[in-house]
């Protein structure tokens, strides 16, 4: 089925539902041009300097850090039901350092309209994101219950703001997403 363009905060319910479960697949492409996507769990859609903005979180040991440090965009992408289960799996678990987590689960990178960054074809909801921003979590300004619920190891995340240059979504997505 065709993606239509949206706009940017269309659908804004069931994309957070599913961000805090099952979660989004993050989409980014290596310095090789390989595409890989993790799964996402944290994050947020909104306006910021004016502009539509997703900010999202990355720890510094996963692989799509290194990606998207490199090529400064990113997708978010929005799983149906059928392939939820990928997150919390393959997607929520390997790395792109060692495996190629769209063989691995069967689905389709295609190349984002107008970013460096992969989209999955399959996903009945995806964003394109221009990195305009990112800066560390800073643990000596974090409140002491976030600190030592999240970062009992370290790894802080690096938050991106990515500018949506494009927001797209299928004309059945919510059916699709709710697996009805
Ligand atoms: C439900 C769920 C939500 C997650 N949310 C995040 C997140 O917001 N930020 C993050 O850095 N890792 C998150 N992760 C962990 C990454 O998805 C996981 O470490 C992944 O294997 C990293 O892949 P990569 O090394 O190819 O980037 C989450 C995992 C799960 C299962």
């Amino acid at each position: 089925m065709a993606r239509r363009k949206m706009n940017f905060n269309a659908n804004f319910d069931i994309v957070m539902e599913t961000l805090n479960s099952p979660g989004l697949l993050l989409g980014s492409y290596d310095a090789a041009g390989k595409a890989n996507i993790m799964t996402i769990g944290w994050g947020s859609i909104g306006t910021i300097w004016g502009i539509p903005v997703w900010t999202v979180l990355v720890r510094p040991s996963r692989y799509t850090y290194r990606c998207i440090e490199h090529s400064a965009c990113f997708t978010v992408n929005v799983p149906s039901e059928d392939i939820a289960g990928y997150c919390a799996t393959t997607c929520g678990s390997r790395s792109g350092r060692d495996v190629d987590k769209f063989a691995e689960c069967n689905l389709t990178a295609e190349r984002a309209p107008s970013v460096l960054a992969p989209i999955v074809a399959e996903c009945p909801i995806v964003y394109e994101c221009q990195v305009v921003h990112s800066s560390e979590v800073l643990p000596d300004r974090l409140a002491d219950e976030i600190l030592s619920g999240a970062y009992v190891d370290g790894d802080y995340h690096r938050v991106y703001w990515g500018k949506i240059l494009g927001a797209y979504a299928e004309a059945d997505a919510r059916e699709r997403i709710r697996g009805r």
